[in-house]
């Protein structure tokens, strides 16, 4: 009988389950068995997975997180790690494996398919920061999650007369960042992509004071060269402030905890079907991605170590909109 394994790694993602789900269900109806394996490469390195039955993966769609557990693995760059995570899917006769996950497990993943194993991957990070597909599973949840806290810190903003800088994920990417900058309606977006002094983003924290805003957002990338922290720093520091009392909110990890909406959940289905049915038809080493709506694969070689670039259009409609 065909073998695969499938496994979530680096950081979880909302809507990991119902890919999982997908993985699992297309799998059966095309003859697979399928082996579930428990905290990402790690868990692979150490032999951790088991048989999934169609009911094992029920219920799951509507839950965030993974239910098969995720790690961030550092054995697996090694050649030692990769050669254990060989010889323990070989012991169980399994010789295809689905890796739901982003750039980093991506990396594991291509670095196994080049040691001969059938490997495709599921692009899911809610970076949004992966080459080959237009939005990677969990990133439009994490959008609405960091919305729905950019609301609510409007609100109190307002009455208080207050600006929040406020810092969302995103690794070295700034696309989450960028598009909840614009969705929220920030003053200022800063981002890895596109450098911005603090100089000039107390600037625009002024002129929008001066405007007669009655707060203002700055919706700060982790990954930006000065981050949250170092821009209220040097607010405090250079006595910048005009009219707002200026205050930091780091989302952090709440952005990566919620329910996957309709969005995640379907993405996270077709992809992770589409992942089955590549391995179907003979194609591995690549990535299952979205463009266009339409489902695509793209060589895992050209997906690792590459980041996908912000739209540098978006950025200059948010700075015009701002106003
Ligand atoms: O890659 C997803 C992500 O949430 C990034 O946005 C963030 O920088 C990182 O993972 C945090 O990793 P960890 O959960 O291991 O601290």
């Amino acid at each position: 009988m065909k073998r695969l394994a499938v496994l979530t790694s680096g950081g979880d993602a909302p809507g990991m389950n119902a890919a999982i789900r997908a993985v699992t269900r297309m799998g059966l109806a095309n003859g697979w068995q399928v082996f579930g394996v428990r905290h990402g490469f790690s868990g692979l390195i150490h032999g951790e997975m088991e048989a999934l039955g169609a009911r094992d993966v029920g219920g799951v769609m509507q839950l965030g997180g993974t239910l098969l557990g995720s790690a961030r693995c550092a054995e697996m760059k090694t050649e030692q790690g990769q050669l254990e995570a060989l010889r323990q899917l070989a012991g169980r006769g399994i010789d295809a494996l689905v890796v739901i996950g982003g750039n980093g497990s991506q990396t594991g993943a291509h670095a196994l398919s080049q040691r001969g194993l059938r490997v495709v991957g599921v692009a899911s990070t809610i970076d949004n920061d992966l080459l080959g597909t237009d939005i990677t599973i969990g990133a439009t949840t994490a959008i609405d999650i960091a919305l729905e806290s950019i609301d609510r810190l409007g609100v109190t903003a307002s009455s208080h007369q207050r600006g929040f800088f406020v810092e969302v994920m995103g690794r070295d990417c700034g696309y989450l960042a960028t598009v909840v900058g614009i969705a929220g309606g920030a003053e200022a977006i800063v981002v890895p992509e596109q450098e911005i002094t603090p100089e000039a983003v107390a600037a625009e924290i002024r002129d929008a004071y001066q405007r007669g805003k009655t707060h203002a957002i700055i919706v700060v990338a982790e990954g930006a060269h000065y981050d949250a922290d170092a821009l209220a720093r040097y607010f405090e520091e250079h006595e910048a402030r005009l009219g707002f009392d200026m205050r930091v909110c780091k989302l952090g990890h709440v952005q990566r905890g919620g329910a996957p909406g309709a969005a995640d959940r379907l993405l996270a289905t077709r992809l992770g079907a589409a992942a089955v049915q590549q391995l179907d038809a003979g194609h591995h080493g690549v990535l299952v991605g979205q463009h266009g709506g339409e489902l695509c694969t793209t060589p895992l070689a050209q997906v690792v170590g590459a980041t996908k670039p912000v739209d540098p259009r978006l950025l200059a409609m948010a700075a015009v909109l701002a106003r």
